[in-house]
């Protein structure tokens, strides 16, 4: 089982730019048109940047999505791996938050399958990261969430957004992720002087994470663009510590 996790596409309606600068239309089009072309399964979660009517309104037809308790989380059954997909939005705001209500449905979401690996998707990541202006607007009630995942143990993974970078990180008993955006990058600043945070053009990524029984879950960052390759390793004699091919007579 596969799952590419695409985050912080940063999609504007057509000849709107984000931040004044980051054309992510010209990257990822509008968003119904770039994922309808998709053969596979598309699971969203809201993000701080999307207001939950319009995401239901528009892809609630896809059946997943409820909406019956105001929050649009679910759980994806029937894989070998069970999705569960968090709502982390509190509307209006940067930060994300798991309130007692939204703590309970995930509480009770999990008691329903202690057995089966799961994975866990949530925009704001609600574990700290050392990048500290972001940090701010994590979601918030991470260390009750954290309490819930530790008294399980089938969490694979919890996998975030929002920071716009590649970062793991041990936590509430599980392993905790970020991926980069597919649009623009936000920079690597470990400083904690309270200076604000900015974005770089590094290259756009997503992660794939890849489910195996014999491997468990297996994560791999994939780079976007266009690189030089794919070349054989083609070895020397010199080539320190490899096997040297040998030439033929
Ligand atoms: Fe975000």
């Amino acid at each position: 089982m596969m799952i590419a996790q695409i985050t912080d596409l940063h999609v504007r309606p057509r000849g709107k730019v984000a931040y004044e600068r980051v054309d992510t239309n010209a990257m990822l089009q509008v968003l119904r048109d770039i994922l309808e072309p998709l053969s596979m399964p598309v699971y969203l979660v809201p993000g701080n940047h999307d207001r939950r009517a319009e995401l239901f309104a528009e892809f609630g037809s896809d059946g997943y999505l409820k909406n019956d308790d105001g929050f649009l989380h679910y759980t994806i059954e029937g894989h070998e791996m069970r999705l569960i997909g968090l709502d982390t939005v509190v509307p209006g705001h940067g930060h994300g938050e798991m309130c007692a209500q939204r703590l309970a449905w995930l509480e009770g979401r999990l008691a329903e399958r202690l057995d089966q690996p799961t994975l866990i998707f949530m925009h704001h990541p609600p574990f700290s990261t050392g990048l500290a202006d972001m940090d701010r607007i994590n979601c918030r009630n991470g260390a009750s969430m954290a309490g819930v995942l530790r008294r399980v143990g089938n969490i694979e993974r919890v996998v975030c957004g929002h920071h716009h970078r590649a970062i793991t990180v041990r936590w509430g008993g599980t392993i905790g992720s970020v991926a980069p955006s597919t649009a623009h990058q936000v920079t690597l600043d470990l400083v904690p002087d309270g200076s604000p945070s900015s974005f770089t053009m590094e290259p756009p990524g997503f992660h794939l994470h890849v489910w195996s029984k014999e491997a468990g879950l297996v994560t791999h960052g994939v780079t976007i663009g266009k690189f030089d390759g794919p070349f054989p390793f083609i070895l020397d004699a010199e080539y320190p510590g490899q096997m040297a091919t040998p030439k033929a007579a």
